[in-house]
């Protein structure tokens, strides 16, 4: 959306005095305000003006519907970049170059029966893909303990999360009874586990899912997503039926593997 004449480079703006308190607050040189400009001029979109001094003239400007969507932006390519980042440091750990999808996420989140769920247990949260599904859908009295292996992915969600259902925790899936001990938890009613479970050895394998097990609540259900069917013997060993789904709408296509106590 194109602002109109008044609104263009180079034009003087001179603030309705009723605006020019907030703008004197801001007004480090050159900085940006946010300006009602139906207030200073007439009726019309709100514009985002970059000026010196309480009057002066517009060095740029911006539609504040652009701009809102611009830090979302910024903040979701940061994440894309720490990930990609991570990858190539430890490409093993993480399986993947990029976050899952959000039609991945959705199916996930279909696996649960939220009513009747308050503890969560991620293992691999990464950027917080699926952790902001789950806190979404998550009751105002539930918990989510976020477990990464990778220090980065824990500080970053921890710094960009701020949820105080979300207790974030750098360490091992295979930990997660000392983990949740350490908060003060007993069980999870849900474990979701991004883990590239085939790129561990068979004994860390089976750590995870015996202790997953001891943590799951009568009734409580394991999600793993993988790309690959490695890890089903396994899981049929430890849980007995595992239910199976299939997202193609992900790179790679991941396949679903839903367990129960
Ligand atoms: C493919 S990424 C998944 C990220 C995110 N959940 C998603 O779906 O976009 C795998 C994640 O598992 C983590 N990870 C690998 N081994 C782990 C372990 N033993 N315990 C906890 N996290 C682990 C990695 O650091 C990484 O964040």
């Amino acid at each position: 959306m194109k602002p109109s004449f008044w609104a263009q480079k180079g034009a003087l703006f001179r603030p309705h005095p009723a605006v020019q308190p907030t703008i004197k607050k801001l007004s480090f040189a050159p900085t940006q305000c946010c300006c009602t400009m139906q207030r200073c001029v007439r009726p019309g979109p709100r514009i985002a003006f970059r000026f010196r001094g309480s009057e002066g003239r517009i060095l740029n400007w911006r539609v504040p519907s652009q701009s809102r969507r611009k830090p979302l932006d910024r903040e979701s390519l940061r994440a894309k970049w720490i990930f990609a980042r991570s990858f190539l440091k430890h490409p093993v750990m993480l399986g993947s170059l990029i976050p899952s999808s959000k039609t991945l996420v959705t199916r996930l989140a279909q696996q649960v029966n939220w009513d009747k769920t308050r503890i969560v247990v991620e293992y691999g949260p990464g950027v917080g893909t699926i952790t902001t599904e789950i806190l979404r859908r998550l009751p105002p009295d539930g918990v989510l303990v976020a477990i990464d292996y990778n220090q980065d992915f824990a500080n970053y969600l921890s710094t960009t999360l701020k949820d105080p259902r979300l207790l974030v925790a750098h360490g091992s899936a295979a930990d997660v009874e000392q983990i949740l001990a350490g908060f003060g938890l007993e069980g999870a009613d849900c474990v979701f586990s991004g883990i590239p479970h085939s790129t561990l050895s068979a004994e860390m394998r089976s750590q995870i899912f015996e202790s997953t097990r001891r943590v799951l609540r009568p009734g409580g259900t394991f999600i793993v997503y993988q790309f690959t069917g490695a890890v089903l013997p396994q899981l049929r060993q430890v849980f007995g039926e595992v239910d199976q789904h299939f997202e193609p709408l992900n790179i790679l296509p991941a396949r679903i593997f839903c367990c129960s106590r």
